[in-house]
Formats: structure tokens, C-alpha cells, sequence
């Protein structure tokens, strides 16, 4: 097979350089994760994700970083793949060297973690994306402008309810159609109104039992199924994931835990070897800091580690 030619410390150096910004990353990850564990209701969390779902900078940088990840591992897959292919007759004797079992280990946890990580998106990024269901808040001011409100209003003045003003244009509606055939704006409009009437009833039982706040987070005291209503009523751009609510939810279940703990063991076997190899490749290594390179790695991967894995932890543990 004729693979385009990169000399492979090109290849190398790239992929140290991309595991250089993926070890920044997990940093910046890890250390904004902590918001979860406060008990704010999400107020520190929710305010960090709306941030960084909406300035166009982070946008740029998501863009980036998923780039970075995919190239990384494409990089990686080839570097062994080309490896492979310079000696198509195995060894009669397997090798023993370390750093063969080295780079082995470092593929095989990368596949992993890329699987673990498809499963992360799914459970969190993807909803953002619009690409699987999850929790949403609404802002509370959206809610003022909807249509519905002047409905509302103008039941009062007519001293009828907004269901009985609903149900007297419908029956209007129907003796329209007997006479003149189907008005499909007209039946558009009526199944609009019912279904924001729904959103202000939701909002209405929230108000008089005095859970509603100006933040958005209200929205948790609702059911399933009114949260639901909510979202499939109310324009895409008006509510937003609640990922603060979404990890401490998924965190009250131990399989969800186990999994997620699985994942950062996978992530801790990568990165034990990761950060001196990133220096060794880029030659930023030499007998004199060698040490200090191998204590840095050590204190970098725990505390990344250790403080992703607190978030399911105390989560779970209700601490
Ligand atoms: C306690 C553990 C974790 C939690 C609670 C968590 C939570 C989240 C959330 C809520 C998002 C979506 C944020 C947004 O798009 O606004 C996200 C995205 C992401 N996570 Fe995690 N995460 C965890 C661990 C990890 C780990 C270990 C990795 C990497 C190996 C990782 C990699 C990513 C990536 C690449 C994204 C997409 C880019 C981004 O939105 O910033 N996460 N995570």
C-alpha cells in the first residue's frame, strides 16, 4: 500500500505538538469541571457553558480542538501503521524492548479513550449539537415575548379563560371548513396556540408555587415531560443544555460512575507516558531536566486525573 511520504519525525513532531494542546485542553477541561461540585443550583457552571456556547472565539477554538483530536489520532494510527508496513515479516522472537510495549500501549489506550470519548459526546456535547435529547433551560424573559401573552391578555379583557378563547376560535374554524374546506394556516395557528397555552400553564403552576427565577434554572422543578414541552414549543435559540443538572443527574447512577472512572484510568495510562515522550520528541529533553520532566508528568497527570474523577465522585457521594 503507498502511503503519501511524511517523513515519520515529521509525523512524530506533529503529534507531540497536537498532544501538547490536547494536554492543555484536558487542564482547562478538568479545572472548569469543578464548577459542577459547587452546590450553587449551577450558577458558576451555567454561566461558564453559556460562554462557551455562544462567544464566537470558543467557537473558533472548539472547531480547532476537534480538529486537533481527529488529526492527532489520524497521525498516531499512521506512525504505526507505517512502522508496521517498513517490517511486513514479524520478528520470530517478540520483542521485549520497553519502548516497543511503550508505543503499543500508547495506540491501543488512544482507540479506547477515542471510543470513551465518542460515549462522552453523546452523553453531553452531542445535545448541544441538537444530535441526541437532553435537559434544557429556558430564560425566563423569552417567555414574556411569547405570542401566547397577548392571548392571554385579551382573554381577560373578553372575561374568558385563554382555553375557552382557544376552543371558540377552533369551533369557528371548523364551521369555516364545512362551508369553505380545510384552512391549514388557520389549523397551524390554533395547534400553535394550544401548544404555547401548555408552556403557560407550566409557567403559570411554577409561578404560584413560587419556583420561578430570572436565570433559567427553573425549569429543573418542572417534570420530564412539562421540560419536554417546554423545549419542543419554544424556538431552538431560546433554550439552552443544562449541563449542570445533565452530570449531576447521570453522576447519581454507579454504572454511569464506573464508566466515567474507567475512562479517566484509560486516560491516566496515556497520559502517564505522553508527557515525556511529547519532550523527548521534541528534543526538549537532556540528562540535566530529565528528572524534573519525569516529576512533572507524574504531578500533571494525577491532578488532571484526580480532578476529573472527583466530579462523579462527589457527585455521587452528595458531598
Ligand atoms: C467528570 C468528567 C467530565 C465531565 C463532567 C465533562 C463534561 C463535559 C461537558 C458538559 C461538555 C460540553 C461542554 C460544552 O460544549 O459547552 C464536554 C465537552 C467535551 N469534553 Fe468533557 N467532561 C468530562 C471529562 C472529559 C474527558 C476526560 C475528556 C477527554 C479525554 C473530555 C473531552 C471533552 C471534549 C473534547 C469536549 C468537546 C469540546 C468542548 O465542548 O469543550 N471530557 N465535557
Amino acid at each position: 500500500m503507498d502511503l503519501p511520504k511524511i517523513h515519520s519525525i515529521t509525523k512524530k513532531i506533529l503529534v507531540a505538538l497536537l498532544g501538547g494542546f490536547l494536554l492543555l485542553f484536558l487542564l482547562f477541561h478538568a479545572t472548569a469541571n469543578l464548577f459542577i461540585l459547587r452546590h450553587d443550583e449551577g450558577a458558576w457552571y451555567s454561566a461558564f457553558c453559556h460562554f462557551m456556547g455562544t462567544n464566537w472565539i470558543v467557537k473558533i477554538f472548539e472547531i480547532v480542538l476537534l480538529g486537533v483530536i481527529v488529526l492527532h489520532i489520524l497521525l498516531t494510527l499512521w506512525l504505526a501503521l507505517t512502522n508496521r508496513l517498513a517490517r511486513p515479516t514479524r520478528y520470530h522472537q517478540a520483542q521485549k524492548s520497553k519502548t516497543h510495549s511503550t508505543s503499543k500501549l500508547m495506540v491501543w489506550s488512544g482507540i479506547l479513550i477515542f471510543v470513551c470519548l465518542i460515549i462522552h459526546f453523546c452523553d453531553f456535547y452531542f445535545v448541544k449539537l441538537g444530535w441526541v435529547k437532553g435537559e434544557y433551560m429556558v430564560k425566563t424573559e423569552k417567555l414574556q415575548s411569547q405570542e401566547i401573552m397577548g392571548l392571554v391578555q385579551y382573554s381577560q379583557q373578553m372575561g374568558m379563560t385563554p382555553e375557552e378563547m382557544i376552543d371558540e376560535l377552533e369551533a369557528k374554524s371548523a364551521m369555516y371548513a364545512d362551508e369553505n374546506g380545510d384552512n391549514d394556516e388557520v389549523a397551524q395557528y390554533i395547534s400553535n396556540m394550544r401548544d404555547q397555552l401548555g408552556v403557560i400553564n407550566i409557567v403559570q403552576r411554577a409561578s404560584e408555587e413560587g419556583n420561578i427565577t430570572g436565570d433559567g434554572q427553573w425549569i429543573r422543578h418542572l417534570t420530564y415531560d412539562e421540560r419536554q414541552t417546554l423545549k419542543r414549543v419554544l424556538p431552538e435559540s431560546d433554550s439552552e443544555p443544562d449541563f449542570y443538572y445533565m452530570a449531576r443527574e447521570k453522576f447519581s447512577h454507579w454504572h454511569i460512575v464506573l464508566g466515567y472512572l474507567i475512562f479517566f484510568f484509560v486516560i491516566f495510562m496515556h497520559l502517564r507516558h505522553a508527557f515525556p515522550s511529547a519532550f523527548q520528541t521534541l528534543g526538549l529533553n537532556n540528562y540535566k531536566y530529565n528528572n524534573i520532566i519525569e516529576v512533572l508528568g507524574k504531578l500533571y497527570t494525577w491532578l488532571v486525573v484526580l480532578m476529573f474523577a472527583a466530579v462523579p465522585i462527589l457527585v455521587y457521594l452528595g458531598l
